[in-house]
């Protein structure tokens, strides 16, 4: 995700500009830039950019006059290309006529590129984006909306792109394609955004342009196209607090991420998963570089949630690849002398990158001579920089301590890993790979239905636990590792002590703290594993336990046990765990809110442990 801001008006742009980036800075942070369309005509746009977050490119700008009441804005969380000055927006053409900032992924910029360059046309950056200001240019005879509309045609991907020029100096024009975009309607000025926190201060009169429209504003007003058609289209007043309007409209980070999730799940796989006319096609080449001939088995590294998401690896690499694979919490691994080396893949998986145990895990598996696999969602991060290669989750940034959507993601990588693997192994046939395509693709829209069809009835549960001081969250095989991120997401949250069980362990020990109505979060999607798990719930019923079971649509008439039963959309066993987790969050998200707790920021934690 990357935020960005274009103003036509009266006012100087810059100071509107930069406020606007700011109030966009949770949907990236690692490079701005600005364009100012200069007061004198004929004079160079201005371009400032700078690595890093706004307040390093308020600091630059400070060396720089820019009078002018037109500009473009750009806040980055990058995709393609470390974050530096020259990767960050926005990005010009060769004669800097026309400069454009650029929200999504341009899956066809290598072979634009190409093409490009055998045009005449050169290139500074590493991005993709970069491919479109020169492609506007091919196309520009003039007219800066109709060339933007001749260039959109070429692309595939995503893209919320807003575009000035020196020749028209008045307007701005932009695409959007899976990529928010809204218009602001002011008085005698307006402005495009990637969201609405960027324009409420100015105004709340917005249009939100769809997929396939593109749009011009000058001072006087806006034109939105569809087609290359004007077409007509509704103003909404949006009553938002600017507070609540920086979180989308949800009332924390994490609530707005939880639901982010099915977005972020299509972002992890576009490019990565084609739907084509004969079908899905796996588009493997981030695994390339993996010498998979070498591997004799996988040592999987990580911390808290992302150690979760290398459990559920760990059942679904042993399951289709049959290869051993050790799972190791970072802070143990580093220090007990791992049986590793160049035979080993070491898989490390990281939110932020910059998870100190995870970085020394990295190295100490490096120094033991390991080929070493990164799994991370920020781009630019240490642990991206320093392992020999990296796959990212591109869910986007990830505001909430509570990680969610970065958990998701990462579970989407370790299948697409894995299906790789098993296609160079041979241990996946193209049958069973198209039947492994098929249901991983469908699993952003069954978590899309399930959050919107769920939400009240996990609200109500959650009233059922708060009063608890203990909860248990119990699961067998790769349910059990959901258990374990279930656990630690209300614990971190709520602050409700939950400890989350292997169900046949239960009565080796733990089962005596089972009491009359202490809540147990049963698990049971594993099909083979029904029988047993329903054996354990009846254990724990039989000490009054009130049991929430979880399972597959279909199912629920077996689980007659439990006192409350919550289903979700029927997929693989293996692939269960991307639904499972999302009723567990939100359940722990209420259960916090309803016990008024920091949700997005609770106590004692950080968002990136960067320290021993
Ligand atoms: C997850 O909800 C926690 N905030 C925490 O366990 C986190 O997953 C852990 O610190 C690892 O962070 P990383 O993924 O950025 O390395």
């Amino acid at each position: 995700m990357c935020g960005i801001v274009g103003y036509v008006g009266n006012r100087q742009a810059l100071p509107i500009i930069l406020q606007g980036l700011k109030s966009l800075e949770y949907r990236g942070y690692d490079s701005a830039g600005v364009v100012i369309v200069p007061e004198e005509s004929g004079e160079e746009l201005n371009i400032i950019r700078s690595q890093g977050k706004i307040a390093h490119l308020e600091n630059v700008l400070e060396d720089y006059s820019l009078p002018g009441t037109v500009g473009i804005g750009h806040t980055r969380w990058a995709t393609h290309g470390p974050p530096s000055d020259a990767n960050a927006h926005p990005h010009c053409d060769c004669q800097k006529k026309i400069a454009l900032a650029h929200n999504g992924i341009i899956e066809n910029y290598l072979e634009l590129q190409e093409w490009l360059i055998e045009k005449g046309h050169s290139f500074t950056s590493e991005t993709d984006t970069e491919v479109l200001p020169h492609l506007v240019e091919e196309f520009y005879q003039g007219d800066l909306g109709q060339a933007l509309q001749e260039a959109i045609k070429r692309l595939r991907g995503a893209y919320a792109i807003v575009a000035v020029c020196r020749d028209n100096p008045d307007i701005l024009v932009a695409a959007r394609k899976d990529s928010p975009l809204i218009i602001g309607i002011g008085e005698g000025e307006n402005f495009f955004a990637s969201d609405i926190p960027a324009v409420i201060e100015h105004t709340r009169q917005i249009i939100i342009m769809e997929d396939g429209e593109t749009a011009q504003i000058n001072r006087e007003g806006a034109i939105i196209y569809k087609d290359g058609q004007p077409i007509a289209k509704k103003i909404t007043k949006v009553d938002w607090t600017t507070e609540t309007a920086k979180k989308g409209g949800y009332p924390h980070f994490m609530l707005k991420e939880i639901h982010e999730q099915p977005d972020a799940l299509r972002h992890a796989l576009k490019g990565r998963i084609m739907a084509e006319e004969n079908g899905l096609t796996l588009i493997d080449h981030d695994f390339a570089g993996i010498n998979a001939a070498d591997i004799e088995k996988i040592a999987i590294v990580a911390c808290g949630t992302s150690y979760h998401a290398g459990l559920v690896g760990k059942y679904v690499i042993e399951k289709m690849l049959r290869l051993p694979v050790d799972v190791d919490i970072a802070s143990e691994y580093r220090y007990r002398d791992p049986i590793i080396d160049e035979k080993t893949l070491v898989i490390v998986i990281s939110q932020s990158g910059e998870t100190a145990d995870t970085l020394a895990a990295l190295r100490e598996s490096k120094k033991r001579g390991a080929p070493t696999l990164a799994i991370c969602n920020v781009l630019g991060s240490s642990i991206s920089r320093e392992a020999d290669q990296v796959v990212y989750t591109l869910a986007g940034p990830e505001i909430a301590v509570a990680s969610t959507k970065a958990y998701t993601t990462q579970l989407m990588l370790i299948y697409l890993l894995t299906l790789h693997l098993g296609r160079v192994f041979g241990k996946i046939s193209p049958e069973e790979l198209e039947v492994l395509l098929e249901h991983i693709y469908r699993l952003p829209d069954q978590l899309q239905n399930l959050l919107a069809e769920k939400e009240e009835d996990i609200k109500k549960l959650a009233a059922l636990i708060i009063d608890w001081g203990n909860a248990f969250f119990i699961g067998r095989g790769i349910d059990y590792a959901v258990s374990l991120e279930g656990s630690l997401k209300l614990k971190e949250i709520s602050y409700i002590h939950a400890e989350a069980y292997a169900s046949g362990e239960l009565k080796h020990g733990t089962l005596a703290l089972i009491e009359e109505g202490i809540p147990v979060l049963a698990i049971c999607t594993q099909r083979a594993l029904l029988e047993k798990s329903l054996s354990n719930i009846k254990e724990v019923k039989a000490r009054n336990a009130f049991v929430i079971a979880m399972v597959f649509e279909g199912s629920d008439s077996i689980i007659k046990e439990a006192d409350r039963v919550f289903t979700i959309p029927d997929t693989l066993d293996i692939l269960a765990p991307v639904l499972t987790i999302a009723p567990l969050q939100l359940l722990s998200y209420y259960a916090a809110v309803m016990l008024g707790c920091n949700v997005d920021q609770p106590r004692n934690l950080a968002k990136s442990v960067t320290v021993e």
